[in-house]
């Protein structure tokens, strides 16, 4: 008796000692496993004679019982043990203020050009794409713009390569090709702007190797050069939202305008040259299948970049492109 109740303060004792499942299991077969202590008490009985084995196997029995509620209660509490640990590990305190998501925000020549195109849209302009590997065709041909021109050498050209017909291939040195594509493929009137990032060896504080243009293309019958002017004096004091904007129309050369001017706009340190324009020449015309005697229209190509130093009062352009997030962060 005494025996037993020696046992079973060892193995209560054992079990309020244990701190994991597996230490539980292990105690667990120490008294109550095949062989465990407990166990062996009990295959014992068998042994003793009739009154000795009833009193006794009573014992035993309650020792076991008490044994086992002991271990059942243990392993609750390891369990909660462990569930608590875990909550105070992951705890979260939803009162503290957030880590803030730096807002993303849109370039600034993103802004200026969104704010340009939604301006000739409501002027009735579409929006027009095209590729920015061009071949010689689109870029610089059927602009009136042949091999041997001198104006080619205005675009300080990036040449990539051939097409699969040999035509030379290079990075679209303006927006000016997407005026053919979409002629190519619409009858007048054609009404529309085109914007897109163009590609030419330049770079000093006006101009960048890669910078932004935006195309705009009006052929219609009866569109005049008074149109041209009047479409742009228009969209230049309405983006810069003043009514007396100075704009400057200077006389100018392109292969695919005639005539042509340079739009210059007097900004605060002095005039800039904004974008070129023109009426589009009959030859561009007839290489799109368009009847000049029937048609005309007028073109024009401004510098998104430019619009966005004027615009912010940027003195470099080139800020624009060194992906310092201090600097591009203010603009909104
Ligand atoms: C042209 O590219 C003509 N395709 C424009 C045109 C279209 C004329 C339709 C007539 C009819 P130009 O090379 O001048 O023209 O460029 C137009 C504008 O792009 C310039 O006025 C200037 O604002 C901008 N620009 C030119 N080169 C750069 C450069 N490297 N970096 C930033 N802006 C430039
Ligand atoms: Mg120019």
């Amino acid at each position: 008796m005494s025996n037993v109740q020696t046992l079973l303060d060892e193995g209560l004792a054992a079990l309020a000692a244990t701190a994991d499942p597996v230490e539980l299991e292990n105690v667990k077969a120490k008294y109550l496993g095949k062989s465990g202590a407990l166990t062996e008490l009990l295959k014992q009985l068998g042994a003793l004679p009739p009154e000795e084995k009833r009193s006794q196997g009573a014992v035993i029995n309650q020792a076991k019982q008490a044994f086992e509620a002991a271990l059942n209660g243990r392993r609750e509490a390891i369990a909660a043990e462990k569930l608590n640990q875990q909550l105070a590990a992951e705890a979260l305190d939803v009162t503290l203020p957030g880590r803030g998501n730096g807002s993303g925000g849109l370039h600034p020549v993103t802004l200026v050009k969104e704010r340009i195109v939604a301006l000739f849209q409501s002027m009735g302009f579409e929006v027009a794409d095209g590729p920015e590997i061009e071949g010689d065709w689109h870029n610089f041909e059927a602009l009136n713009t042949p091999k041997d021109h001198p104006a080619r050498s205005m675009q300080d050209t990036f040449y990539v390569g051939g097409g699969k017909d040999g035509e030379p291939l290079v990075l679209r040195t303006h927006t000016s090709p997407i005026q053919v594509r979409y002629m190519e493929n619409h009858k007048p009137p054609i009404k529309i702007v085109a914007p897109g990032r163009v590609y030419r060896v330049d770079s000093d504080a006006t101009h960048s190797p890669m910078f932004h243009q935006m195309e705009g293309l009006w052929v219609a019958e009866g569109v005049s050069f008074a149109d041209l002017k009047a479409t742009l004096i228009d969209f230049l004091r309405r983006f810069f939202e003043r009514d007396d904007l100075q704009v400057r129309f200077r006389p100018s050369f392109f292969p695919f305008t005639e005539t042509s001017a340079e739009v210059d706009v007097l900004g605060e340190r002095g005039w800039l040259e904004v974008g070129g324009c023109g009426m589009v020449h009959p030859n561009v015309l007839r290489n799109v299948g368009i009847d000049p005697e029937q048609f005309t229209g007028f073109a024009f190509g401004i510098g998104l970049d430019r619009f966005a130093m004027l615009y912010y009062g940027v003195n470099d352009l080139r800020l624009f492109f060194d992906n310092d997030l201090t600097f591009l962060g203010q603009f909104r």
